[in-house]
């Protein structure tokens, strides 16, 4: 059985990262118009990196939860096509162990050169002056961050392994942006069962077969359990 989990803020919450459609519509205070689009880069670099400088700085103050631990666990463990898709810019998923880990939005810890192309790891601040490890040019590095309007990555990957999902499963996401919230439609359309595991039905929960209400450190470890009890593996053992 071959299963396909897109996670969003909802599974790091429990870690301490906030989510990004909080009450106040405000993501860590910011209006996402001047921190998350290519247009407040251009006009306002200096924001945009000391927004993106705190964000990294505050992953070395959190921890992966259970949740991430138990796909981790669940990656490890599944013999068959397993892929988990994962919108957050945090390293969680990672840091708990999970290896068949796909960052559509771009991550925290990576630079990219807008001078040369290249995309490398980056700990600790970037700022406006930063130098590219590949061509050195320095002041043309910018977040590795899918911004709204740019083009997720590794959709051609995420497509195809949708078409031979058997069971696709939703974690802590408000299904609000697309391409990402649209994943269950296809899935579903190319046969997969559908489930979604929120702390309350996010948009598209009417496209899910079963929708699991709860936190997810406590959701997310109960179903890897329930799925690993009757894996094809045991099931043959
Ligand atoms: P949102 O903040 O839109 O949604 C988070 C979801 O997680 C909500 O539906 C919450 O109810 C749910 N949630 C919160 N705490 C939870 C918990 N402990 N357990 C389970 N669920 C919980 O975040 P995303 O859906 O990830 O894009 O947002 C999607 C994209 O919009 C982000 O990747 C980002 C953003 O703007 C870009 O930056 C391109």
């Amino acid at each position: 059985m071959n299963i396909v989990m897109l996670t969003g803020a909802g599974i790091s919450a429990e870690s301490g990262l906030a989510t990004f459609r909080a009450a106040d519509g405000l993501w860590e205070g910011h209006r996402v118009e001047d921190v998350a689009t290519p247009e407040a880069f251009a006009r306002d670099p200096a924001q945009v990196h000391s927004f993106y400088d705190a964000r990294r700085a505050r992953l070395r103050e959190v921890e992966p939860n259970a949740a991430h631990v138990a796909l981790a666990r669940l990656d490890a463990e599944w013999p068959d096509e397993l892929l988990i898709v994962t919108q957050n810019v945090d390293d969680l998923h990672k840091r708990a162990g999970a290896k068949r880990l796909l960052h559509m939005h771009g991550e925290l810890n990576k630079g990219w050169c807008l001078a040369c192309g290249e995309r490398f790891a980056w700990a600790g601040p970037m700022g406006e002056s930063a130098c590219c490890p590949a061509c050195e040019v320095a002041g043309s590095v910018r977040p590795d961050i899918v911004w709204f309007g740019e083009m997720p990555y590794d959709m051609e990957c995420i497509d195809a392994a949708l078409q031979h999902a058997d069971l696709f499963v939703s974690i802590g996401t408000s299904g609000a942006v697309y391409p990402a919230a649209g994943f269950v439609q296809t899935a579903r359309y190319c046969g997969a069962r559908t489930l979604e595991i929120n702390l309350e039905p996010s948009a598209g929960s009417i496209f899910f077969d079963e929708v699991r209400i709860g936190p997810a450190s406590e959701l997310v470890p109960a179903w890897v359990e329930e799925i690993l009890s009757c894996s094809p593996a045991k099931a043959g053992a």
